[in-house]
């Protein structure tokens, strides 16, 4: 199936790794042009060369924290210059768990509602003029579990970046702009693996008890969706927010 994605310009952010690393390669297999952005820049630069290298169009990385609105706001900038001001397709995938040792520590509250949350929010604030100009946009923003059997500032988070996602899908529409949230359950990446779940036994112990699919899934698996998502063909597909978790048992 052709995704009809050639001609198209892609900002990834947290495409440094994992979810968002896988993305932005499915997305330069199809043709389109790939902004890639996260902390590391030897790991988008390794990245940056892996897509070159497949013959698709010429990738951009760029290296910034989103850590606060003009961090946000600079990455954004440079990102937009870089595609001569056409962004497509956004997927605000950048995110982290944040579990709390001290529940009220209001600076870790703070921290973790900018990189879950108002990044989300911060990048498309400048990204969605053009799309309405163009009259065409694809936002693909990536939550989570939204209620943690322990406190876990990056859950209410999530919470708000799926309500946001909701409404402003509704007031896209008009503009052939689409809005969708994707909740991965467990997926294979560096914050499951080396925080999460360090080991087999915790993996084991989790998929036994909450994932009836019996494994925890790979990158590839979130990525095809929100390439699809990405696509001219999923035009009716808005407002969504859409599982991909091996049918997980989730608490909330
Ligand atoms: N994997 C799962 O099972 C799972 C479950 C629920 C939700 N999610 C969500 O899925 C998304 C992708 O996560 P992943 O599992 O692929 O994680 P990952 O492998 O740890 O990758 C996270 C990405 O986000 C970037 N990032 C983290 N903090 C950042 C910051 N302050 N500024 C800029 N970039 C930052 C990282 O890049 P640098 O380190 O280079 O900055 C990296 O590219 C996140 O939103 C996460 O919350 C994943």
């Amino acid at each position: 199936m052709d995704l009809l994605l050639s001609d198209k310009t892609a900002f990834i952010s947290g495409a440094s790794a994992g979810i968002g690393r896988s993305a932005a390669l499915l997305l330069a297999k199809e043709g389109s042009k790939v902004i890639v952005t996260g902390r590391r820049a030897d790991a988008l630069e390794a990245l940056v060369d892996e897509i070159a290298a497949t013959g698709a169009p010429e990738p951009v990385a760029i290296v910034g924290d989103l850590d606060d609105e003009d961090a946000c706001a600079s990455v954004t900038s440079k990102a937009l210059e870089a595609a001569g001001g056409k962004i497509d397709i956004l997927l605000n995938n950048a995110g982290a768990s944040a579990p709390m040792s001290d529940p009220w520590d209001e600076a870790h509250w703070i921290r973790a509602h900018q990189l879950n949350f108002a990044a989300a929010r911060q990048v498309s604030a400048a990204i969605v003029p053009g799309m309405k100009e163009r009259s065409w946009g694809r936002i693909v923003n990536v939550t989570g579990a939204m209620v943690g059997p322990s406190m876990n500032a990056a859950a209410p988070a999530k919470a708000a970046l799926q309500s946001w996602s909701r409404t402003l899908s509704i007031e896209l529409a008009p503009f052939g702009i689409t809005v969708n949230t994707i909740a991965p359950g467990r997926i294979n990446t560096e914050q499951i693996r080396n925080k999460l779940h360090p080991s087999d036994e915790s993996r084991q112990a989790f998929i036994d008890r909450f994932i009836p699919a019996g494994y925890f899934g790979e990158p590839e698996d979130l990525a095809i969706l929100m390439v699809f998502l990405a696509s001219p063909l999923a035009r009716y597909i808005s407002g969504a927010a859409i599982p991909v978790d091996g049918a997980m048992l989730r608490i909330g």
